[in-house]
C-alpha cells in the first residue's frame, strides 16, 4: 500500500499555507525518523551513508548525523556541505565520476573522506593529489536495470564504474598507486522497485568474488524504491558482504525522505483548450521531475469542493513541458486554492532551480507540534547578485 501522510500532517501544511508563500515544501519529520530507523534495525551491523542528494538541508543532515548515518557525496559542494552539517571526513563516501584537482586539492585542506573512483584515471588522479587516500572502486555491473533510462547507472552503457572484466586490473592499480584500497562500490540506479535488480547485481558480484578476493568494504549504494521493504533485501546483501570478508555499507536517499514531503502550490486560474488545466504558481523549476523522469506523483486537494473534475496540473513556465501531473480528479477549486503534490520529499526541493528567474521555495519541516524552517524562500534580488551592473573587465 502506497502511504498517505497522515491527516493531522495535512491540516498542518494547509495552516501553513495560509502563512507563507507558495510554492513551498513541507516535511513531516516522523515519517523520516520511522524510515531511518527502519533502515537502520535493517542494515544493523553495516553502516548507512544517506545520499545527500535526495535533499541536502542541513537541518536535516544534522539530525541524521545525530542519529548516527554517514553521508554520501557526489561534489565537493556536498562534502562541505556534510562537514558543514557536523559529519566528520571518516563518516562520508564521496562518490562521482569527476573530482577536478581543484576539487580534490580542497579535500586535501578540509579533510579527506573515503573517496569512491569511478575509473583509472579518477585513481590516478586521487592519487597525485591525496596520497594514500581511502578508496572504493565502482564496479558497473553491466546490468539492464528496471527503472527510468535517466536513473539506470548499472547498464553496462552507461558512464559510470569499471566493468567486471576490467576491475580486478584497475584495483590492482590503484594498490600500486599506493592508494589504500578498501573495497567495492555497486549502485545500480534511483527508484528501483524490482527485486529482481538486486539479485542479479549480487549474482555479479558473486562471480567477481574469486578474482576481486577479500575486501574490507562492500559498497551497495542506493537505489531503494519506495515500494521495496530493506528487511527482505538486506540478508542476502549480508550474506554476499560476509563471503566477501567485507563490511557492508548501503547510501539509501529516496527512500528516507521521499514520502515525508510535500510540495505546495496554488491553483490561480482554471483553463480550458483541448484539455482541462488548472494553472499553478509551481512548475518545472520547483518540481522537476516529472519533466526529468516523467514521474508521477499523487496529488491532494487542501480545499473542499462538491463538484469534482480531471484536470491536468501545468506550471507557469513558457514550455508545454511544464506539466506537473495529467488527469488527475480534484474538487474544483477557486482561485487561491492550495493542492499537495506527495512523495516530494526526495530530488524536489534539492533540485528546484532559478529558470526563469523563478527564485527557489521555502522548505520547512513539523515535528508534530511546531514548524521549524529548512530553508528561507529565496529572495529575488539574490537571483542578480552576481551580475555586475556596470561594465567588469577580466
Ligand atoms: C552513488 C549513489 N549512491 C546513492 C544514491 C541514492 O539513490 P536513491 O536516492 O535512489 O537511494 C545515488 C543516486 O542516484 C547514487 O548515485
Amino acid at each position: 500500500m502506497p502511504y498517505e501522510p497522515p491527516e493531522d500532517f495535512l491540516n498542518a501544511v494547509r495552516e501553513l499555507s495560509g502563512r507563507v508563500p507558495t510554492p513551498f515544501y513541507a516535511y513531516d519529520l516522523r515519517r523520516i525518523e520511522d524510515r531511518v530507523a527502519e533502515y537502520a534495525r535493517a542494515f544493523r551491523g553495516g553502516r548507512v551513508f544517506y545520499a545527500l542528494k535526495a535533499n541536502p538541508r542541513l537541518r536535516l543532515l544534522e539530525r541524521l548525523h545525530a542519529a548516527g548515518l554517514g553521508a554520501e557525496t557526489v561534489s565537493l559542494g556536498e562534502v562541505l556541505r556534510a562537514y558543514t552539517a557536523g559529519f566528520m571526513p571518516a563518516e562520508v563516501v564521496w562518490n562521482g565520476p569527476v573530482k577536478p584537482p581543484a576539487a580534490l586539492e580542497e579535500a586535501g585542506r578540509s579533510g579527506v573522506p573515503t573517496l569512491v573512483a569511478d575509473s583509472e584515471a579518477d585513481l590516478e588522479r586521487i592519487a597525485r593529489h591525496l596520497p594514500g587516500a581511502a578508496v572504493l572502486l565502482r564496479l558497473n555491473p553491466d546490468l539492464p536495470v528496471d527503472t527510468h533510462p535517466h536513473l539506470a547507472t548499472g547498464r553496462g552503457d552507461s558512464q559510470f564504474g569499471v566493468l567486471p572484466s576490467d576491475w580486478p586490473g584497475v584495483f590492482a592499480r590503484g594498490r600500486e598507486l599506493g592508494l589504500a584500497m578498501r573495497g567495492l562500490h555497486v549502485h545500480l540506479g534511483s527508484n528501483l522497485n524490482n527485486p529482481a535488480d538486486f539479485a542479479a547485481r549480487l549474482a555479479v558480484l558473486e562471480r567477481l568474488r574469486e578474482r576481486a578476493g577479500p575486501l574490507g568494504v562492500l559498497d551497495l549504494g542506493g537505489g531503494f524504491g519506495l515500494e521495496l521493504d530493506p528487511r527482505d533485501l538486506a540478508p542476502a546483501m549480508f550474506a554476499l558482504a560476509r563471503a566477501y570478508g567485507a563490511e557492508l555499507w548501503v547510501e539509501p536517499g529516496r527512500a528516507l525522505v521521499a514520502e515525508a514531503g510535500v510540495l505546495v502550490a496554488r491553483v490561480w486560474a482554471e483553463k480550458r483548450t483541448q484539455r482541462r488545466y488548472l494553472l499553478l504558481d509551481a512548475g518545472m523549476t520547483t518540481f522537476p521531475r516529472p519533466l526529468l523522469y516523467g514521474a508521477r506523483h499523487p496529488v491532494r486537494a487542501l480545499y473542499d469542493a462538491e463538484e469534482r473534475g480531471v484536470f491536468d496540473l501545468a506550471g507557469p513556465a513558457c514550455e508545454s513541458g511544464d506539466v506537473l501531473a495529467r488527469a488527475v480528479e480534484l474538487p474544483v477549486p477557486c482561485a487561491g486554492d492550495a493542492v499537495a503534490f506527495l512523495q516530494a520529499g526526495a530530488y524536489g526541493g534539492a533540485m528546484a532551480m532559478n529558470y526563469l528567474d523563478h527564485p527557489r521555495p521555502g522548505e520547512y519541516a513539523w515535528d508534530g507540534v511546531r514548524w521549524e524552517v529548512w530553508r528561507r524562500p529565496e529572495a529575488l534580488p539574490r537571483l542578480w547578485d552576481d551580475e555586475p551592473d556596470r561594465p567588469e573587465p577580466l
